[in-house]
């Protein structure tokens, strides 16, 4: 089987070296790929928004499936051209990826199908957003309606706050995403991820992951695109799998159905776990980056069948297996970031830290003048297991400490719910 990956993250270097372990793998391309899946695909500049292109590349190369690993080449249609052109894709329609690319379609979902879920409004403009805002008071959450790269949601703690998040949205801080504005009920509790593979009628859970999202030690400091994620997730108890998939999972893949827009690929819940179950707090229509990275570290047997049945249909006739040990992974950002990050510092020491035993995904890294140099603001994910979050957490600092990048920093308390719950055990 011949595979396109399309993207450059450590989410896409996690899958380029899960899916390179695959005996039914024949060739793997990437695009465009970085220097960590370069180890293991061809890479290409293919240019992804140009859908002809992609069509064009994949029967010159004999693609027999497209995985897609970022959600924007999904909301703009690209698994829409290509199942049209009879290639299997692995990710969901354009009107299916309206679960991450609209929180209002997705509250609207959860409203006819009874799905639990933070109470809403929907609104178009600022005056009565504000209204709203004023009669329900703080703490309250306002989400641009569309994509803005994680950055779209204010929780507000104070009414001044969620007034002014309300009007940098109308005021077009987050482009045309911010043109509609969700406004959420502040939801209390944990929060955990969740993620089933979907072929738009079954939904296979595949596991859970809690990642952690602002920038500093003591999950402080703005919100990041995550700094580091352990899995399993030990608050997703069986029972409260179970509930999830009753409850938001199933009433969501018939809902999608209903609607003409069948789910396929991954479905990536944002849950909020609290005394009386789980409630969404949003969807994602791609695997999480860094949560990926762990659940490929604790995936046992092959990915390929499984993202091909998501794409083609048979999820129902497989099964995904686990390892018992837990994964944990650190991302190590350049400095800055989540500001713009100072790209083109050197970067030593992989080697060193692999030795450990640990497994260090590439995100925004390059080559220049045959070193290895920043060049993203998440720039590496330095990944281990063991037989609980404890000793996975110790691994991967062992080896972060083994690389040497003064240009980078990193948070230290990655895991830190789960191994304060172990030490209590
Ligand atoms: P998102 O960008 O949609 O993932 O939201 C970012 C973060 O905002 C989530 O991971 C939560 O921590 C928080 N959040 C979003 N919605 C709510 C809510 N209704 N109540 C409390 N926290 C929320
Ligand atoms: N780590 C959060 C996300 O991928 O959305």
């Amino acid at each position: 089987m011949n595979v396109l990956l399309i993207g450059s993250g450590g989410r896409e270097h996690a899958l380029a070296w899960k899916i390179a372990q695959s005996p039914l793998l024949g060739t793997l391309h990437a695009a465009p790929g970085n220097p960590g899946i370069a180890d293991h695909a061809v890479l290409s500049d293919l240019d992804v928004t140009d859908h002809a292109a992609v069509v064009g590349f994949c029967r010159d190369k004999s693609i027999d499936l497209v995985v897609v690993g970022p959600e924007a080449p999904l909301v703009a249609g690209l698994a829409d051209a290509l199942e049209q052109a009879g290639i299997a894709v692995f990710g969901p329609s354009a009107k299916a990826a309206q679960l991450e690319g609209s929180k209002g379609f997705t509250k609207d979902l959860c409203a006819r199908e009874n799905i639990p879920t933070g109470a809403y409004q929907r609104f178009n403009n600022a005056p009565k957003a504000k209204a709203y805002v004023r009669a329900e008071g703080a703490p309250i959450v306002i989400k641009a309606d569309g994509l803005a790269a994680g950055k779209g949601v204010t929780v507000a703690m104070t009414l001044e706050e969620a007034l002014s998040a309300i009007d940098d949205c109308f005021e077009g801080a987050f482009g045309e995403a911010g043109a509609e504005v969700v406004v959420e009920a502040f939801l209390h509790g944990e929060e955990a991820s969740f993620f089933c593979l979907c072929d738009g009628d079954t939904a296979l859970p595949f596991g859970t992951a809690q990642d952690h999202k602002r920038v500093g030690d003591g999950d402080t400091g703005p919100n990041t695109g995550g700094m580091g994620a352990y899995s399993p997730a030990p608050v997703m108890t069986a029972a409260l799998i179970q509930q999830t998939m009753d409850e938001i999972i199933e009433p969501t893949m018939r809902g999608m159905a209903a609607i003409g827009a069948p789910f396929r690929g991954v479905l990536y819940a944002g849950l909020m776990i609290d005394a009386a179950g789980p409630k969404l707090i949003e969807y994602n229509v791609r695997f999480g980056d860094p949560e990926c990275q762990v659940l490929m570290m604790r995936l046992k047997g092959d990915l390929l069948p499984l993202l091909k049945a998501a794409a083609e249909g048979g999820l129902a006739d497989l099964s995904a297996h686990w390892s018992d040990e837990a994964a944990l992974t650190v991302v190590m950002a350049a400095e800055n970031y989540p500001g713009t990050p100072r790209k083109g510092t050197p970067i030593a020491g992989l080697d060193a830290a692999e030795a450990t035993g640990a497994k260090v995904f590439h995100a925004g890294t390059a080559h220049k003048d045959g070193r290895l140099v920043a060049n993203g603001g998440r720039v590496l994910n330095v990944t281990a297991t063991g037989p609980d979050v404890t000793t996975a957490q110790a691994r991967a600092y062992a080896a972060v400490d083994a690389i040497d990048w003064p240009g980078g920093f990193c948070r230290r308390d990655i895991g830190w719910r789960a191994v304060e719950r172990e030490g209590k055990n």
